[in-house]
This record gives structure tokens, C-alpha cells and sequence, in this order.
């Protein structure tokens, strides 16, 4: 798929706007960064919420969708990108998210509501530069068989899984931030608000 939303590899979304564009040419958001001053988009500036539609991401693939100004990503892992997750807790800062960052339902091995998807805000805690995703397992330059897939930044090196639990011995200090969202149907998040609890 060529489509510019939804990246299977390398490609770095250095900031939002590029992040919107790159959407909004595409026409696979749902709710996308409009470039304008209609209400919709000056509610999204404010912070209102933003529908991502992941009917046509396929198992690897991650879409980005635009959120108060960061890239918000969708990753759909595969079934052996699930199981891959709870090999790595010895590799990581903090494995079991206790660090108080996120929602309640991100306090999981896959630190999500549905497994098979990854919701993440695209931006290193350490510095605040954007990772790159990285799904190839067994990446040689990422760490050969301990690497199961996942972000890395250029920036200054810091690693994270395809939950976004950061590697230990890296700058970065926390996991990726997970946002509030909740999914509307099976293949229709609202990013940027949840029930609660969920
Ligand atoms: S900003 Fe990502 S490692 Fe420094």
C-alpha cells in the first residue's frame, strides 16, 4: 500500500504538520488536520478529539493520525508481535507500566484495550524527537534476535517495543506516552477521549 498515512517501515514523521499533510493528501483519516479555520479544525486545535478509521490497516502496519499538535500512532500488530511482548520484560525500564503516565488500560503487557492494536503518542520522552517505526524483528542494528519490533529514535538512540515499554540503558526515561482513546466500532478509534475506566 502506498498509502502516505499508514507506514510499514522507516519513514519519520518529523512533526505534526508534516504529519497532517501527509494525511490529508492520503485521504485516510477520518478526522484530519484541516489547514483551516473552520470550526472542526479550530476545535482539533483546541484539543477536541480526532477519529482515526483503521478499517484498511493491515496486520504490521501503523497509521498516523494528528492529535493537539503530536502524531498519534496505530499500530496493528500481529499475532506474533503479541506473543513477542511478553518475552521482553527483562530488557525493560518498566515492563509493567508502573510509572503513573498513563490510562488504567494501558497497564498491560501489550498496554493497550484491544491487543492486536498499539495506541501511542509518536514522541520520545526523552528530548521530544519523533522515533522511527521500526516493525523488522531481528533488526542487527537494533539489538539482531532481542529486537522484536518496535520504535527507534534517531535522535540519541532510545528504543521502544511495539507496546512503546521503553529498552533499558537508553536516554529515554518513560515509556511512550499512551493517549486517551476508546474504540466507537471495531474499526473506528476516537483518539483523545475514553470512558474512564474502559
Ligand atoms: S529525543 Fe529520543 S533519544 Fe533523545
Amino acid at each position: 500500500m502506498s498509502n502516505e498515512g499508514v507506514d510499514k517501515g522507516r519513514r519519520r514523521f518529523l512533526t505534526a504538520t508534516t504529519v497532517a499533510v501527509g494525511a490529508v493528501g492520503a485521504g485516510y483519516v477520518v478526522t484530519p488536520f484541516v489547514l483551516s479555520m473552520n470550526p472542526s479544525a479550530r476545535a482539533q486545535a483546541a484539543g477536541a478529539p480526532v477519529e482515526a478509521d483503521i478499517s484498511k490497516l493491515e496486520p504490521g502496519q501503523m497509521l498516523t493520525v494528528g492529535w493537539r499538535g503530536k502524531p498519534v500512532w496505530i499500530v496493528r500488530r500481529t499475532e506474533e508481535n503479541v506473543t513477542d511482548l511478553s518475552s521482553l520484560d527483562g530488557l525493560l525500564t518498566d515492563p509493567s507500566s508502573e510509572m503513573p503516565q498513563q490510562p488504567e488500560y494501558a497497564k498491560n503487557v501489550t498496554r493497550s484495550i484491544k491487543e492486536e492494536y498499539s495506541v501511542l503518542v509518536g514522541i520520545c520522552t526523552h528530548l521530544g524527537c519523533s522515533p522511527t517505526y521500526r516493525p523488522d524483528i531481528g533488526a542487527a542494528d537494533l539489538g539482531g534476535d532481542d529486537w522484536k519490533g518496535g520504535f527507534f529514535c534517531p535522535c540519541h538512540g532510545s528504543k521502544f517495543d511495539l507496546a512503546g515499554r521503553v529498552y533499558s540503558g537508553v536516554p529515554a526515561p518513560k515509556n511512550l506516552e499512551v493517549p486517551p482513546y476508546m474504540f466507537l466500532t471495531d474499526s473506528l478509534i476516537l483518539i483523545g477521549a475514553d470512558k474512564g475506566a474502559a
